[in-house]
């Protein structure tokens, strides 16, 4: 993380009717001959296997849903790293907030109106070889109403149909989302997570409500405190001490590419 890190940039997105999972095909294009660059976008109309963290299902309703992936490559630790979900929620928020939608973002990867997910993140990638990670960042935001979502979320769930009262085509919501997430993006490779605290303690959801977070280890059980150095999530727990969770705890793979 440096101050003087050039700005993020998106390549143009490619656009698929259908994909398995988003995340699926940049990680295997990443691990492929040719990988593509750090900023390369693609983007599925319909995903056939949309997968959520924690081995969750991820539903795209078809032809109604913003289901794309992005990869950022760079040189930072996976500790540095945990702070990517949080620069993309914080980037979902600011593109609601700019229709007039007051969001929040629930660590790490999750991003609320009211108590319904309207967007999940999920980030996975791997060391490169020489040095550096590899990340895909894989981005679901709910457009249009669909009876069978709740389901398969596991939870309540909110669409931008439910908010705007209007279904936009995925085309056009992915080019202003993309503006957000380049800047937030940019703003956490030149100042790290301390360039995003103060929006972050703001949007945080859930503070001082009861939490499971999973960590290699086991699960912590207790309330959220707040944010730690990186990002991590500090969990008050019932002894009165604090723990502190980190979102990117381990990648699944080792790419050969640069970083
Ligand atoms: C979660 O809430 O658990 C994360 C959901 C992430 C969904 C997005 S949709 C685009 C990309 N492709 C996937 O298969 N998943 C992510």
């Amino acid at each position: 993380m440096e101050e003087t890190a050039p700005a993020f940039a998106f390549l143009p997105p490619e656009w698929a009717d259908e994909a398995t999972s988003t995340n699926d095909v940049l990680k295997s294009r990443l691990a492929g001959g040719a990988p593509p660059a750090s900023g390369a976008v693609f983007a599925a109309r319909r995903q056939t296997k949309g997968k959520g963290r924690l081995g969750n299902a991820w539903l795209s309703a078809e032809g109604g849903d913003l289901t794309f992936s992005f990869l950022w490559k760079g040189g930072v630790s996976l500790a540095g790293a945990g702070a990517l979900p949080l620069a993309c929620g914080l980037a979902v928020r600011d593109f609601l907030g700019e229709q007039g939608v007051d969001a929040r973002c629930k660590w790490p990867n999750d991003v609320f109106v009211g108590d319904a997910k309207i967007c999940g993140i999920l980030i996975e990638g791997g060391a490169v070889a020489d040095g550096g990670l590899a990340l895909v960042a894989g981005i679901g935001v709910n457009v249009r109403r669909h009876s069978g979502r709740d389901a398969v979320i596991g939870r309540a769930t909110a669409t931008l149909e439910d908010c705007l009262g209007r279904v936009d085509a995925p085309e056009a919501l992915l080019p202003p989302l993309l503006r957000f997430l380049a800047l937030r993006i940019t703003a956490w490779q030149r100042g790290g997570f301390a360039a995003l605290r103060r929006d972050m303690d703001a949007a945080l959801w859930g503070r001082g409500k009861p939490v499971r977070a999973r960590t290699p280890g086991g699960t912590v059980d207790g309330v959220v405190a707040g944010l730690g150095e990186n990002g991590e999530l500090l969990v008050e727990t019932e002894g009165g001490g604090v723990v502190s969770v980190q979102s990117l705890a381990a990648l699944d793979g080792v790419y050969s590419g640069n970083p």
